[in-house]
């Protein structure tokens, strides 16, 4: 028995799939002749923009806030607190935000009394963040560029919330470059569908299966000709001692200082 397809799709499965492997995150972008960012035309951003603003938002809140980076000493600092340089040299970057504080205010001026939420705001805050920063990555890729989600925001999260002037209920997930390819990265693997996909129940995949997952995402860490680690890649992230331990604080203090902290205090 053939599916039922409910209406003629307007792409086909095989354009589909060409879509999402074309994408690759790129570092390194045509800039102009003196290093400065090439600008996109008008309405590309504009295209980009609104297909942020078309992202599905939990309630109607719309739980976020891009930062978009303009000014050349901005870019300059952010390149610097997130360790990502190329935040400086793309043709567009962007910071994108978690923000309750609209939504609070929005009640407040129709004269509601806004209620308290900290973990539900990092919950769909996040989410919504997510979401829009996506579609605008998804749109700027149908447009023919590529870009770079940066999480290094966690690197420099106190400097930012300084720099950008970022209000309680506000506090940044990641920033995001966009521009033209000046360097062609190989398709990047991702785990086996059967780890990710599961049926009707979670299902813990065996040592042999995370053995040859490891093996699949191995050339993701290949550096210089030289085969890739990916466990030891994961254990510079997320291993004991790694960059995520030591981020860890950083992000803690910011979710507090943003009134974002939903945890109780320790020894209380
Ligand atoms: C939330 C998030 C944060 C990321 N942070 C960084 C980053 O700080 N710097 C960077 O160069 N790449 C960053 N990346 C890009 C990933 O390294 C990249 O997506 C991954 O290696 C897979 O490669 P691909 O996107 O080309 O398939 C990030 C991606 C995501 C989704």
């Amino acid at each position: 028995m053939t599916a039922e397809v409910p209406v003629r799709p307007a792409r086909t499965p095989e354009e589909v799939r060409a879509f999402y492997d074309a994408h690759r995150t790129v570092r390194h972008y045509r800039t102009r002749e003196d290093g400065t960012p090439l600008p996109l035309p008008e309405e590309h951003l504009d295209a980009m923009l609104h297909a942020a603003q078309r992202a599905p938002t939990d309630a109607t809140a719309q739980l976020y806030s891009l930062i978009r980076l303009s000014d050349p000493g901005v870019r300059a600092r952010v390149a610097e607190l997130t360790t990502n340089a190329h935040v400086a040299s793309a043709s567009e970057a962007f910071v994108v935000c978690l923000d309750v504080r609209r939504v609070g205010r929005v009640l407040e001026v129709a004269g509601h009394a806004p209620g308290h939420w900290p973990a539900i705001a990092v919950h769909f805050g996040i989410g919504d963040a997510v979401m829009a920063g996506q579609n605008l990555l998804t749109a700027a890729e149908m447009l023919g560029y590529q870009g770079c989600w940066i999480g290094g925001v966690l690197n420099g999260l106190g400097g930012l919330l300084d720099l950008l002037e970022l209000p309680a209920g506000v506090l940044p997930f990641a920033a995001l470059t966009v521009g033209i390819p000046a360097e062609q990265p190989p398709l990047r693997p991702r785990v086996p569908r059967p780890l990710i996909v599961h049926q009707d129940r979670y299902r813990d995949p065996s040592d042999e299966d995370l053995r040859h997952a490891t093996e699949v995402m191995n050339p993701i860490a290949a550096r210089a000709g030289k085969p890739g680690d990916w466990a030891r890649l994961l254990r510079m992230y997320f291993g004991q001692g790694g960059g995520m331990e030591a981020r860890e604080p950083g992000l803690v203090a910011a979710l507090k200082r943003q009134g974002l902290w939903a945890g109780e205090e320790l020894g209380q």
